[in-house]
């Protein structure tokens, strides 16, 4: 079966959780607030970066509790009015058959994208619904900025951090073992540090190179990324000559390929190869439309936000050029040079490093900088020695192909 990982390992209970201790103990404090009645803070405010648990945690934390757990989009203005029903309908007012109703714990996630800051009617609603509802509420945001203060004073502010290079490690690691995937620790390492704190888009992203392997090498690493290459420029070239919208969403639609990957591609390499100005500013609206699309697709609006992107990317940069074309190389996307050779290599260094750190004793700066390029001549040269140096360090495949 082919479920998304991050569905397939969705934390089901608050304790498993990871990387988030005082948001979680927070968390929990609150929800037994409730349980005693109905505190002064009706409402918690999760905010913090993309892919660290907040709607995790919520889902956990009305599984913990035996809450109904009603997820809402809070940008949705026409929402509203339904939440404010549902928060204000008491809990405990029994059920048919005479047991105590579940409380209900209200989500609204994308807080913080609430209709312009300059239209208040959302968040009027918002602070409305804070003051009278019955039920527990969690609002969810990305950016605590953008949300109005009279908000934020009203709830339990409740931070998520970024996930650490450690634990993500850690998770990834245990996912494997439980797909029964062997791996080189240096992957893992090499995925957590592209993923820069968000847990979500490092176990997409091992899930991409690790399904259908018995075991996952650093080489698959650095080949997927060549497949990658290979794959967008023959993309591009066909996108610039595209001469139908239908054509252009036809080639998108097959080079998957996640949407935000596709995008940088366009971004960086498109405009540069169009040389008329006026085409080129069409483009560039084109694309960062889509970039907004793309966005509200990812935070779960209307599945067409999904389809206006990919038009717009296709069919909209493609049908935007006139003008001669520049020849030009493409240019890998700086967020896409994650999973270039220099940063594999950089983690196999880095390890490399460390090993003989320990075994010399002495820092890792001093075997990088000192010792990692004597033996690289010694790795050529001398053979017996390098074998000898092998065995004592007990180095891995890919450290000796470093050396090498
Ligand atoms: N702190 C965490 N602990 C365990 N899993 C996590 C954590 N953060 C993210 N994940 C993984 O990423 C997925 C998406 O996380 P999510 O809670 O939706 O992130 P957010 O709402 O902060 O953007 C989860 O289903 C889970 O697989
Ligand atoms: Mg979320």
């Amino acid at each position: 079966m082919n479920l998304p990982w991050v569905e397939k390992y969705r934390p089901k209970r608050l304790k498993d959780i990871v990387g988030q201790p005082k948001a979680i103990s927070d968390i929990a404090r609150w929800a037994q607030s409730w349980e005693r009645g109905r505190p002064a803070k009706t409402t918690a405010l999760f905010y913090g970066p993309a892919g660290t648990g907040k709607s995790a945690a919520a889902a956990a934390l009305a599984g913990d509790f035996g809450w109904d757990l009603i997820e809402m989009n809070a940008s949705d203005q026409r929402t509203l009015a339904e939440v404010k029903r549902v928060a204000g309908t008491a809990a405990s007012t029994g059920t048919l058959f005479g047991g105590t109703a579940a409380k209900r714990l209200i989500v609204l996630d994308e807080a913080d994208n609430i209709y312009g800051t300059a239209d208040r009617g959302g968040y009027s609603a918002i602070k409305e619904i804070i003051a009278e509802t019955r039920n527990p509420i969690v609002l969810i945001a990305n950016d605590k900025d953008a949300i109005p203060w009279e908000i934020k004073a009203a709830c339990l502010m409740v931070g998520f951090e970024k996930i650490s290079e450690e634990v993500i490690i850690r998770e990834l690691g245990r996912i494997l073992r439980l797909e029964k995937i062997e791996f080189d620790e240096i992957v893992l390492k090499v995925i957590a540090e592209t993923a820069r704190g968000d847990l979500r888009s490092a176990i997409t992203d091992l899930q991409t190179l690790a399904t259908g392997k018995k075991r996952l090498t650093i080489k698959d690493v650095v080949l997927y990324h060549r497949d990658q290459e290979i794959k967008i420029e023959e993309f591009l070239a066909k996108l610039l000559e595209a001469t139908s919208a239908d054509e252009a969403r036809k080639l998108l639609w097959s080079l998957d390929m996640p949407p935000d990957d596709v995008l940088a591609w366009i971004s960086e390499n498109v405009p540069l190869v169009v040389s008329e100005a006026g085409a080129r500013a069409k483009i560039y609206d084109a694309i960062s439309k889509a970039d907004i699309y793309l966005g509200r697709a990812k935070r779960g609006q209307a599945y067409g936000m999904w389809s206006y992107a990919g038009d717009l990317m296709s069919a909209g940069v493609s049908l935007s050029r006139s003008g001669a074309l520049k020849p030009a190389k493409p240019k890998l996307p700086s967020h896409i040079r994650r999973y270039s050779r220099t940063r594999a290599d950089r983690a196999v260094r880095d390890s490399l490093a460390k090993k003989i750190a320990v075994h010399c004793h002495t820092s890792s700066k001093i075997a990088r900088r000192e010792i990692i390029p004597y033996l690289r001549i010694v790795f050529k040269n001398d053979r017996k020695t390098a074998e000898a140096i092998a065995a004592a360090l007990e180095l891995t495949e890919p450290e000796l192909s470093f050396l090498r």
